[in-house]
């Protein structure tokens, strides 16, 4: 598999002082910056958009290269992802990564009459955030099953394989919740298929959790509150990196 990514999720930083946590978590050895994006109707929570990333991404150095350190991973919980990834292209996201249920109920969920052929595809997105310069991620959620996006990564047109898929291992929405090891299958499942795939998780994810996700095939560990909870920030991030690695 291909090597441990660190990414925090500023999700549970000091939202006064945003700017600050995002470069100090970089100097503790963070790679990327797990940036999540909710709009109070994919998931019942609201947290911040566009201008607040261009805000952001000014106090952590671009990556000159795709997925190295400072990257900014824009975990996309919106009903709408296609309409916002101009914006967030601006604004300096490196990784838009949209949910698969969005893309597929996009139009639907706004107006039911919009007939499915209008809808965008995940294909369709993917290659469209490809076109705008950036990488493209696909996200899952817990109840969706992970042979949705087989379909999708088997693409023979490369400008419509996702460069990561996300595997939820809670109910997104809210920092602090407890990991699922049910979700582990569908990561196994992805990891035999697809052996160089980048692979995140995200939810749960602590030094209690990371074995049970490395040995299954995770190589992209998202950790908001077991990070920025943390006495020794650093330590937590070497440990979850050193998990992986091993
Ligand atoms: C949940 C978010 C996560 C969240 C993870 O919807 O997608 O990125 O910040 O928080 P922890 O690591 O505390 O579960
Ligand atoms: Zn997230």
């Amino acid at each position: 598999p291909p090597p441990a990514i660190i990414a925090p999720s500023i999700l549970s930083a000091d939202f006064g002082a945003l700017g600050k946590a995002c470069s100090d978590t970089i100097g503790q050895g963070a790679d990327w910056l797990h940036v999540d994006i909710m709009d109070g109707h994919f998931v019942p929570n609201i947290t911040f958009g566009a201008p607040v990333v261009t805000k952001i991404r000014s106090h952590v150095d671009r990556p000159k290269q795709a997925f190295a350190k400072g990257t900014f991973d824009c975990h996309m919980m919106i009903s709408e992802p296609k309409k916002w990834v101009k914006d967030f292209v601006k604004a300096g996201c490196d990784l838009y990564c949209f949910h698969y249920e969005a893309a597929m109920n996009s139009t639907a969920a706004e107006s039911p009459e919009v007939e499915s052929d209008k809808k965008t595809s995940p294909k369709e997105l993917i290659k469209y955030i490809h076109d705008q310069g950036i990488r493209a991620g696909i996200a899952i959620k817990p109840k969706t099953d992970v042979s949705v996006l087989y379909d999708i990564l088997d693409s023979s047109n490369e400008e419509e394989v996702p460069d990561m898929v996300l595997v939820m291992t809670v109910e997104p929405g809210f920092g602090g919740q407890k990991f699922m090891p049910d979700m582990m299958p569908k990561v196994e499942a992805l990891r035999k298929r697809y052996p160089d795939l980048n692979i995140e998780v995200d939810g749960g994810l602590s030094e209690k959790t990371i074995d049970t996700a490395a040995a299954a095939g995770a190589n992209v560990i998202v950790a908001g509150s077991a990070v920025f909870g943390a006495q020794d920030p650093a330590d937590v991030i070497q440990k979850l990196r050193d998990a992986v690695d091993k």
